[in-house]
């Protein structure tokens, strides 16, 4: 999507109100510089009232009107919630949770994604859209669906999870020999044996509450399929767009950091990524900002749309403060600051009835202009038109943080060493250290190039195929610093863990084995030193070894067992010069008091660093500031005061700093 303008606007829902009302908004809307509409979001019920009957009567007079005004559309195709009476005559559209449970129709978001229906109305309604709409030049964009999660469990979900496993392992020898099936007697001998992993069948609540799965690399596998699933379903309606407006960029909303779908496939499938940002009063600023770049970052970096956000309160969140004054500013400034080109929000005149009646809008139901929200939302159009220039810009990084969706579910499945751990939050541990350093950073996938960043920090990258480790050996070799945590290198791509020591294949880079992992209490951190000063260890502590003796434990076995063909395994060849890594801190308590933690190890032309632990957010800021001043990676502005995030997009009409106050400090921002 390259737009000339900054849009401002966001989802409007006319179809609720008369056409009074909509005269009055579309003066509303041009009075606090609204120049786009997010339209037909969830009237699919109303579009359709029957099997072969289509009533496009009203949305006609919506499109005209908004055309008539001279407002972007972005036109959604309105299937997130299907109507009652589809799902009374063709009960397949419902979906089944977890625990069998068939639902019956109410809310939204609730169809099958397999579901024949389904499959055969979504896309013939985007197609009559499509069909229908394609001559209005006012269509910026496309809006398929509404925010896709969740899960079915139903028989044809079942059905598509069995074909989906045969495509992917051809025979079932091999996917027995993927999953390790040879474990607690679970080998299968014909497809259809195969459950989707539920409460019915491999899941159960550990000891310490949290929902886990017997089998991992199945667990993965259906995770893999679900999302692939809903894409395909999402994939039916792009298609059947795409034929007749091949030129309108498609697009679906994705949400903050959002479990259920593996995004960065999804964004190969949308010509532009879109989010629906609602931060909660408590978020944590850091979390806030990776989420902006993560989102950026599926969409390879290009600029983004910010599809929504409230201008106010939300209704939804355990307690739906008031956003302060400023506060809708500076998150939307922060939004286009990471890289969006546009500011919507949800939405634009709050609903009479029903859930989200409580929530927030440009116009609410006191239903006049001139209101505190919606004066800062004026205000804020008539600055965004003041700063069109930036549009189209990047955010030159030179550093990269890997977030992984496989590596965020394979952790999730794991039963050992402590259920703690957690690879999202941990992620965002090392992305706060540079965004307190104001340092630019980009979130990346494991398929990205590196040849632009100097330093990439990959936290707790469990599942890493053999590949993965040598693109990042080249990497390194080739001068690139690259940061390791514990739990890394532990599975390939079916979870098989590695043989002949961890961290499997990097092993050699990093210059280190852990041979062991002590998992210890929140409670009950251990410490260690780094650079003079004591931090806190806590959750997991490797137990690390220089490379060295682990060669040294394959030769004493060799000698002592006999040269056996068992030795002659790839598990047990180390490359003659790898080396050992250097230790840079160690721990202070406990049996393994003095041994290393903090490590690093050169390689080639460049550097590796590896934290056998979890610490404190002052030892990820002080550490990470070393390691990027090493690596030559410099922060967007120095001397920045508290509370201050520093942000900057670049484009060949300059360099754009952005001073985001979080505090309201109300600092002042001398020109440099
Ligand atoms: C989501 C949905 C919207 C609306 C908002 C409310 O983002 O996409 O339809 O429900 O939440 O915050
Ligand atoms: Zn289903």
């Amino acid at each position: 999507m390259r737009v000339k303008e900054f849009l401002y606007g966001g989802d409007y829902n006319p179809e609720q109100w008369s056409e009074e009302v909509w005269e009055a908004d579309m003066k509303m809307f041009k009075k606090a510089h609204i120049n786009e509409l997010t339209l037909n979001v969830f009237s699919w019920a109303a579009l359709q009232p029957s099997e072969d009957e289509y009533d496009f009567s009203k949305l006609d007079k919506i499109m005209e009107l908004v055309r008539a005004n001279d407002i972007k559309v972005m036109l959604a195709t309105s299937t997130a919630a299907t109507p009652p009476w589809m799902a009374k005559r063709h009960p397949d559209i419902l979906r089944t949770d977890g625990n069998g449970m068939k639902r019956k129709y109410g809310a939204r978001h609730n169809f099958c994604p397999s579901s024949p229906t389904m499959r055969k109305y979504a896309p013939l309604l985007a197609q009559k859209l499509a069909e229908r709409y394609k001559d209005y030049d006012n269509i910026i964009a496309w809006h398929i669906g509404n925010e896709y999660g969740g899960e079915c469990h139903c028989d044809n979900c079942q059905k598509n999870f069995r074909s989906w496993l045969q495509k992917k392992y051809g025979t079932i020898d091999e996917l027995n020999r993927a999953w390790n099936t040879s474990f607690w007697s679970h080998t299968y001998y014909d497809w259809d044996e195969i459950q989707i992993p539920d409460e019915r069948s491999e899941n159960f609540i550990s000891e310490g509450g949290k929902k886990i799965t017997q089998v991992q690399g199945q667990f993965l596998d259906y995770k893999r399929f679900n999302s692939d699933i809903m894409l395909e379903e999402y994939r039916l309606e792009r298609d059947a767009i795409k034929k007749i407006t091949p030129d309108i960029p498609i697009t679906t909303n994705f949400m903050w950091f959002f479990y259920d779908l593996n995004y960065r496939e999804w964004a190969k499938y949308t010509d532009f990524v879109s989010w629906d940002c609602y931060p909660h009063y408590d978020t944590d600023p850091a979390e806030l900002a990776m989420a902006h770049d993560l989102i950026r970052g599926v969409g390879g970096q290009k600029p983004f749309a910010l599809m929504e956000s409230s201008p106010s309160v939300t209704n939804w969140q355990h307690i739906n403060p008031l956003k302060r004054p400023g506060q809708m500013t500076l998150y939307s400034l922060e939004a286009v600051a990471h890289g969006a080109d546009t500011v919507q929000f949800f939405q634009m005149r709050r609903s009479k009835g029903a859930a989200e009646a409580m929530h927030g809008a440009v116009i609410e139901h006191v239903g006049l202009a001139g209101t505190r929200v919606f004066d800062e939302v004026e205000k804020l159009g008539s600055r965004l038109e003041k700063m069109n220039e930036i549009l189209g810009s990047t955010v030159p990084s030179e550093a990269a943080v890997v977030f992984d969706w496989e590596n965020w579910w394979s952790i999730d499945a794991l039963q050992g060493p402590n259920e703690l751990l957690d690879y999202k939050s941990e992620c965002i541990n090392y992305y706060r250290a540079f965004f307190e350093n104001h340092i630019p950073v980009d979130v990346i996938g494991l398929e990205d190039d590196l040849s632009k960043y100097k330093l990439v920090v990959a936290p707790m990258l469990f599942m890493a195929s053999k590949d993965y480790a040598e693109k990042i050996k080249d990497y390194v070799r080739n001068g690139g610093t690259y940061v390791a945590t514990a739990m890394t290198g532990y599975v390939d791509k079916n979870y098989l863990f590695y043989q002949g020591g961890y961290p499997g294949p990097f092993k050699e880079l990093f210059g280190l084995w852990v041979e062991e992992q002590d998992a210890l209490a929140p409670e009950a951190p251990n410490h260690f030193e780094w650079n003079g000063q004591e931090y806190e260890a806590q959750l997991i502590c490797d137990q690390i070894r220089p490379l060295s003796e682990l060669k040294k434990l394959i030769e004493q076995n060799k000698k002592e067992l006999g040269d056996l063909a068992y030795f002659k395994s790839p598990a047990y060849q180390i490359s003659e010069e790898a080396g050992d890594m250097t230790v840079d801190g160690t721990y202070t308590d406990d049996f393994y008091k003095g041994s290393p933690v903090i490590t690093e190890n050169a390689f080639g032309k460049g550097r590796v660093y590896y934290i056998g632990t979890q610490s404190t957010p002052d030892f990820y800021k002080s550490f990470m500031s070393e390691v990027t001043k090493k690596a030559g990676v410099k922060p967007a502005a120095e001397n920045v005061e508290e509370g201050v995030e520093v942000a900057v997009r670049e484009n060949e009409n300059g360099r754009f700093l952005f001073y985001l106050d979080h505090k309201n400090n109300r600092v002042e921002i001398k020109k440099a």
